[in-house]
Protein backbone atom coordinates (compact mmCIF):
# COMPACT_ATOMS: atom_id res chain seq x y z
CA UNK A 1 0.00 0.00 0.00
CA UNK A 2 1.82 3.43 -1.00
CA UNK A 3 0.25 6.36 1.03
CA UNK A 4 -0.03 9.19 -1.02
CA UNK A 5 1.89 12.18 -0.16
CA UNK A 6 1.25 15.99 -0.25
CA UNK A 7 3.71 18.48 -0.95
CA UNK A 8 4.13 21.32 1.35
CA UNK A 9 6.54 24.55 1.63
CA UNK A 10 8.14 25.49 5.05
CA UNK A 11 6.78 28.63 5.86
CA UNK A 12 8.59 29.30 9.22
CA UNK A 13 11.67 28.10 11.23
CA UNK A 14 11.60 28.71 14.90
CA UNK A 15 13.98 27.45 17.32
CA UNK A 16 11.86 26.92 20.54
CA UNK A 17 13.86 25.51 23.14
CA UNK A 18 17.86 24.94 22.51
CA UNK A 19 17.73 21.37 21.08
CA UNK A 20 13.96 22.07 19.39
CA UNK A 21 13.04 23.69 16.19
CA UNK A 22 9.46 24.30 15.25
CA UNK A 23 8.69 24.06 11.12
CA UNK A 24 5.36 25.71 9.88
CA UNK A 25 4.08 23.68 6.70
CA UNK A 26 2.03 25.12 4.73
CA UNK A 27 0.04 23.75 1.05
CA UNK A 28 1.59 24.22 -2.17
CA UNK A 29 -1.74 25.57 -2.74
CA UNK A 30 -5.72 25.09 -0.96
CA UNK A 31 -5.87 23.41 1.95
CA UNK A 32 -4.83 20.73 3.95
CA UNK A 33 -6.35 17.76 5.24
CA UNK A 34 -8.71 17.83 8.21
CA UNK A 35 -7.01 16.17 11.16
CA UNK A 36 -7.80 15.90 14.87
CA UNK A 37 -6.25 16.66 18.14
CA UNK A 38 -3.39 14.04 18.74
CA UNK A 39 -2.87 13.12 14.99
CA UNK A 40 0.44 13.14 13.31
CA UNK A 41 2.25 13.33 10.03
CA UNK A 42 5.57 11.15 8.76
CA UNK A 43 7.91 13.49 6.85
CA UNK A 44 10.33 12.42 4.28
CA UNK A 45 13.22 13.99 4.33
CA UNK A 46 15.94 12.59 1.60
CA UNK A 47 19.59 12.27 2.61
CA UNK A 48 22.57 11.53 0.97
CA UNK A 49 23.02 8.28 1.51
CA UNK A 50 18.59 7.20 1.56
CA UNK A 51 15.45 8.43 2.36
CA UNK A 52 14.53 8.93 6.10
CA UNK A 53 11.02 9.39 7.47
CA UNK A 54 10.23 10.34 10.71
CA UNK A 55 6.35 10.59 12.38
CA UNK A 56 6.01 14.34 13.83
CA UNK A 57 2.86 15.17 16.02
CA UNK A 58 0.77 18.15 14.72
CA UNK A 59 0.74 20.88 17.15
CA UNK A 60 -1.57 23.16 15.39
CA UNK A 61 -5.33 23.73 16.58
CA UNK A 62 -6.96 21.11 14.34
CA UNK A 63 -9.71 23.82 13.15
CA UNK A 64 -7.03 25.68 11.12
CA UNK A 65 -6.23 23.50 8.03
CA UNK A 66 -4.15 26.75 6.75
CA UNK A 67 -1.19 25.65 7.81
CA UNK A 68 0.49 22.45 9.77
CA UNK A 69 3.31 22.76 12.75
CA UNK A 70 5.39 20.44 14.05
CA UNK A 71 8.66 20.22 16.17
CA UNK A 72 11.81 18.25 15.80
CA UNK A 73 14.05 17.40 18.54
CA UNK A 74 17.90 17.20 17.50
CA UNK A 75 18.58 13.31 18.79
CA UNK A 76 22.40 13.22 19.55
CA UNK A 77 22.45 9.62 17.94
CA UNK A 78 20.49 11.00 15.36
CA UNK A 79 20.48 8.28 12.30
CA UNK A 80 20.20 10.77 10.11
CA UNK A 81 16.60 12.15 10.19
CA UNK A 82 16.17 14.82 12.85
CA UNK A 83 20.08 16.61 12.06
CA UNK A 84 18.34 16.92 8.44
CA UNK A 85 15.33 18.63 9.48
CA UNK A 86 17.48 21.19 11.84
CA UNK A 87 20.58 21.40 9.62
CA UNK A 88 19.26 21.25 6.10
CA UNK A 89 15.56 22.30 6.16
CA UNK A 90 15.14 26.21 5.62
CA UNK A 91 11.86 28.36 4.89
CA UNK A 92 11.26 28.12 1.30
CA UNK A 93 12.02 24.21 1.02
CA UNK A 94 9.53 21.55 -0.31
CA UNK A 95 8.55 18.34 1.67
CA UNK A 96 6.48 15.63 1.17
CA UNK A 97 4.40 14.52 4.13
CA UNK A 98 1.84 11.60 4.72
CA UNK A 99 -1.75 12.77 5.47
CA UNK A 100 -2.06 12.71 9.06
CA UNK A 101 -3.33 9.86 10.66
CA UNK A 102 -4.25 9.58 14.94
CA UNK A 103 -3.50 7.11 17.23
CA UNK A 104 -3.25 8.92 20.33
CA UNK A 105 -6.77 10.74 20.05
CA UNK A 106 -8.17 11.70 23.57
CA UNK A 107 -11.23 10.17 25.13
CA UNK A 108 -14.07 12.45 25.23
CA UNK A 109 -16.28 10.64 27.71
CA UNK A 110 -13.60 10.66 29.96
CA UNK A 111 -14.54 12.80 33.17
CA UNK A 112 -11.15 14.03 33.57
CA UNK A 113 -8.16 14.15 31.54
CA UNK A 114 -4.56 14.17 33.23
CA UNK A 115 -1.80 15.17 30.17
CA UNK A 116 1.87 14.00 31.27
CA UNK A 117 4.12 14.88 28.64
CA UNK A 118 8.54 14.93 28.61
CA UNK A 119 10.55 17.12 26.72
CA UNK A 120 9.48 17.26 23.32
CA UNK A 121 6.18 15.27 24.30
CA UNK A 122 4.59 18.55 24.78
CA UNK A 123 3.90 18.54 20.43
CA UNK A 124 0.76 16.24 20.77
CA UNK A 125 -0.54 17.99 23.33
CA UNK A 126 -0.72 21.37 21.81
CA UNK A 127 -3.41 20.00 19.21
CA UNK A 128 -5.65 18.80 22.57
CA UNK A 129 -5.16 22.12 24.09
CA UNK A 130 -7.56 24.15 21.89
CA UNK A 131 -10.19 21.01 21.33
CA UNK A 132 -9.96 20.60 25.49
CA UNK A 133 -11.09 24.38 25.96
CA UNK A 134 -13.23 25.02 23.71
CA UNK A 135 -15.15 21.81 25.26
CA UNK A 136 -14.90 23.40 28.38
CA UNK A 137 -12.96 20.15 29.26
CA UNK A 138 -11.84 19.57 33.20
CA UNK A 139 -8.08 19.18 32.65
CA UNK A 140 -4.74 19.62 33.72
CA UNK A 141 -1.43 19.48 31.30
CA UNK A 142 1.90 18.41 33.67
CA UNK A 143 5.09 19.06 31.53
CA UNK A 144 8.63 17.43 32.52
CA UNK A 145 11.47 18.86 30.61
CA UNK A 146 15.04 19.74 31.18
CA UNK A 147 15.20 24.04 30.96
CA UNK A 148 18.82 23.38 29.02
CA UNK A 149 17.61 21.02 27.06
CA UNK A 150 13.97 21.29 26.06
CA UNK A 151 10.96 22.72 28.04
CA UNK A 152 9.65 24.49 24.93
CA UNK A 153 6.57 26.78 25.23
CA UNK A 154 6.61 26.71 28.94
CA UNK A 155 6.01 30.55 28.99
CA UNK A 156 2.98 30.26 26.33
CA UNK A 157 1.68 27.35 28.41
CA UNK A 158 1.94 28.82 31.79
CA UNK A 159 -0.10 31.97 30.71
CA UNK A 160 -2.63 30.30 28.50
CA UNK A 161 -3.52 27.49 30.97
CA UNK A 162 -2.74 28.95 34.34
CA UNK A 163 -3.89 27.09 37.47
CA UNK A 164 -4.15 23.58 35.09
CA UNK A 165 -0.81 24.23 34.28
CA UNK A 166 1.95 22.51 36.56
CA UNK A 167 5.79 22.41 35.50
CA UNK A 168 8.87 20.46 36.40
CA UNK A 169 12.41 21.57 35.43
CA UNK A 170 14.53 19.04 36.25
CA UNK A 171 17.66 21.00 35.78
CA UNK A 172 15.94 23.08 38.63
CA UNK A 173 15.62 19.89 40.67
CA UNK A 174 11.86 20.25 40.43
CA UNK A 175 10.31 16.67 40.56
CA UNK A 176 6.80 15.32 39.61
CA UNK A 177 5.24 13.25 42.18
CA UNK A 178 3.79 10.83 39.69
CA UNK A 179 2.14 8.84 42.55
CA UNK A 180 0.15 12.32 43.48
CA UNK A 181 -1.12 12.38 40.44
CA UNK A 182 -2.85 8.68 40.86
CA UNK A 183 -4.19 9.20 44.52
CA UNK A 184 -5.86 12.25 43.77
CA UNK A 185 -7.73 11.26 40.37
CA UNK A 186 -11.22 11.72 40.13
CA UNK A 187 -13.51 8.49 38.93
CA UNK A 188 -13.13 8.23 35.28
CA UNK A 189 -10.21 10.25 34.68
CA UNK A 190 -7.69 9.51 31.60
CA UNK A 191 -4.32 9.79 32.01
CA UNK A 192 -2.28 10.55 28.57
CA UNK A 193 1.68 10.28 28.68
CA UNK A 194 4.09 11.17 25.91
CA UNK A 195 7.52 11.37 25.94
CA UNK A 196 10.92 9.10 26.39
CA UNK A 197 10.04 5.20 27.30
CA UNK A 198 11.84 5.61 30.67
CA UNK A 199 8.55 7.90 31.81
CA UNK A 200 5.73 5.63 29.62
CA UNK A 201 7.20 2.55 31.69
CA UNK A 202 7.69 4.69 35.36
CA UNK A 203 3.64 5.97 34.17
CA UNK A 204 2.10 2.40 32.81
CA UNK A 205 4.01 0.63 35.95
CA UNK A 206 2.74 2.81 38.91
CA UNK A 207 -0.98 2.64 37.23
CA UNK A 208 -1.09 -1.10 37.26
CA UNK A 209 0.08 -0.66 40.71
CA UNK A 210 -2.76 1.79 41.40
CA UNK A 211 -5.12 -0.73 40.15
CA UNK A 212 -6.03 2.08 37.05
CA UNK A 213 -7.71 0.09 33.95
CA UNK A 214 -5.41 -0.23 31.25
CA UNK A 215 -7.67 1.29 29.64
CA UNK A 216 -7.62 4.79 31.14
CA UNK A 217 -3.90 4.95 30.50
CA UNK A 218 -2.95 6.38 26.90
CA UNK A 219 0.41 6.99 25.87
CA UNK A 220 2.78 7.43 22.52
CA UNK A 221 5.89 6.97 21.88
CA UNK A 222 8.02 6.74 18.72
CA UNK A 223 10.69 4.72 19.22
CA UNK A 224 13.15 5.56 16.64
CA UNK A 225 14.71 2.82 15.12
CA UNK A 226 17.78 2.00 16.66
CA UNK A 227 20.86 0.84 14.78
CA UNK A 228 22.13 -2.91 15.01
CA UNK A 229 23.98 -5.28 13.21
CA UNK A 230 22.99 -5.98 9.78
CA UNK A 231 20.93 -9.03 8.89
CA UNK A 232 19.23 -10.44 5.17
CA UNK A 233 15.45 -10.40 4.57
CA UNK A 234 14.21 -13.47 2.24
CA UNK A 235 10.42 -12.74 0.77
CA UNK A 236 9.43 -16.07 1.14
CA UNK A 237 6.98 -15.99 -2.45
CA UNK A 238 10.06 -14.39 -4.50
CA UNK A 239 12.88 -15.68 -2.80
CA UNK A 240 14.74 -12.25 -3.18
CA UNK A 241 17.06 -11.57 -0.56
CA UNK A 242 17.21 -7.56 0.83
CA UNK A 243 19.97 -6.79 2.97
CA UNK A 244 19.75 -4.55 6.04
CA UNK A 245 22.23 -2.09 6.46
CA UNK A 246 23.55 -1.36 10.48
CA UNK A 247 22.26 2.30 10.54
CA UNK A 248 18.63 1.19 8.43
CA UNK A 249 15.25 -0.52 9.75
CA UNK A 250 13.89 -3.53 8.32
CA UNK A 251 10.93 -1.01 6.60
CA UNK A 252 13.60 0.95 4.56
CA UNK A 253 15.70 -1.35 3.61
CA UNK A 254 12.12 -3.32 1.92
CA UNK A 255 11.07 0.13 0.83
CA UNK A 256 14.63 0.76 -0.86
CA UNK A 257 14.33 -2.47 -2.35
CA UNK A 258 10.70 -1.01 -3.98
CA UNK A 259 8.68 -3.60 -1.50
CA UNK A 260 5.47 -1.47 0.09
CA UNK A 261 4.38 -2.35 3.88
CA UNK A 262 1.91 -0.40 4.90
CA UNK A 263 2.91 2.04 7.45
CA UNK A 264 1.55 4.88 9.86
CA UNK A 265 3.95 5.43 12.80
CA UNK A 266 7.32 3.94 11.71
CA UNK A 267 7.91 3.90 15.31
CA UNK A 268 6.36 0.62 16.40
CA UNK A 269 3.10 1.56 17.58
CA UNK A 270 0.62 1.52 15.42
CA UNK A 271 0.55 -2.47 13.93
CA UNK A 272 0.16 -1.06 10.28
CA UNK A 273 3.61 -2.68 9.31
CA UNK A 274 3.23 -6.63 10.63
CA UNK A 275 4.79 -8.74 8.63
CA UNK A 276 4.33 -12.51 9.36
CA UNK A 277 7.81 -14.52 9.71
CA UNK A 278 8.53 -17.89 8.29
CA UNK A 279 11.61 -18.42 9.70
CA UNK A 280 14.69 -16.77 11.99
CA UNK A 281 15.06 -15.19 15.07
CA UNK A 282 13.11 -12.00 15.39
CA UNK A 283 14.47 -8.64 17.44
CA UNK A 284 11.22 -7.22 18.76
CA UNK A 285 11.48 -3.88 19.71
CA UNK A 286 8.12 -2.50 18.71
CA UNK A 287 5.44 -1.48 21.73
CA UNK A 288 2.45 -3.37 19.59
CA UNK A 289 3.00 -6.51 19.76
CA UNK A 290 1.66 -8.68 22.95
CA UNK A 291 4.29 -10.72 25.00
CA UNK A 292 2.51 -13.71 23.54
CA UNK A 293 2.86 -12.55 19.80
CA UNK A 294 6.66 -11.89 20.50
CA UNK A 295 7.43 -15.23 22.34
CA UNK A 296 5.72 -16.94 18.88
CA UNK A 297 8.40 -15.50 16.80
CA UNK A 298 6.23 -15.55 13.97
CA UNK A 299 5.43 -11.76 13.31
CA UNK A 300 7.82 -8.85 13.14
CA UNK A 301 7.30 -5.24 12.83
CA UNK A 302 9.82 -4.31 10.32
CA UNK A 303 9.57 -0.28 11.22
CA UNK A 304 11.47 -0.42 14.75
CA UNK A 305 12.50 -4.33 15.32
CA UNK A 306 15.59 -6.18 13.58
CA UNK A 307 16.49 -10.00 13.59
CA UNK A 308 18.94 -11.83 15.49
CA UNK A 309 20.00 -14.45 13.59
CA UNK A 310 21.88 -13.88 9.99
CA UNK A 311 18.42 -14.28 7.84
CA UNK A 312 14.82 -13.51 8.42
CA UNK A 313 12.31 -15.46 5.52
CA UNK A 314 9.29 -13.13 5.75
CA UNK A 315 5.64 -13.14 4.17
CA UNK A 316 5.32 -9.99 2.04
CA UNK A 317 2.76 -9.66 -0.21
CA UNK A 318 2.96 -6.88 -2.46
S1 LIG B 1 4.54 1.46 11.11
FE1 LIG B 1 3.47 1.54 12.96
S2 LIG B 1 4.15 -0.25 14.02
FE2 LIG B 1 5.34 -0.20 12.21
Amino acid sequence: MNIEQISVRVSAVEQVAPTIREFTLRPLSGELPPFSSGSHVVVEMPGAQKIHRNAYSLMSDPWDTSEYRIAVRLQEDSRGGSRFMHQSVAVGDRLNITPPANMFAPQWEAKKHILIAGGVGITPFLSYLPELMRRDADFELHYLYRGSQTGAYRKELAAELGARYFAYDSDAAERCELTELFQQRPLGTHFYICGPLSLIEGMTGLAAEFGIPASAIHYEEFAAPQPGKPFEIEIRHSGQVIRVGEEESMLEALEAAQINVPNLCRGGVCGQCVCSVESGEVDHRDNFLSAEEKASGRVVMPCVSRAKSERLIVDIQE
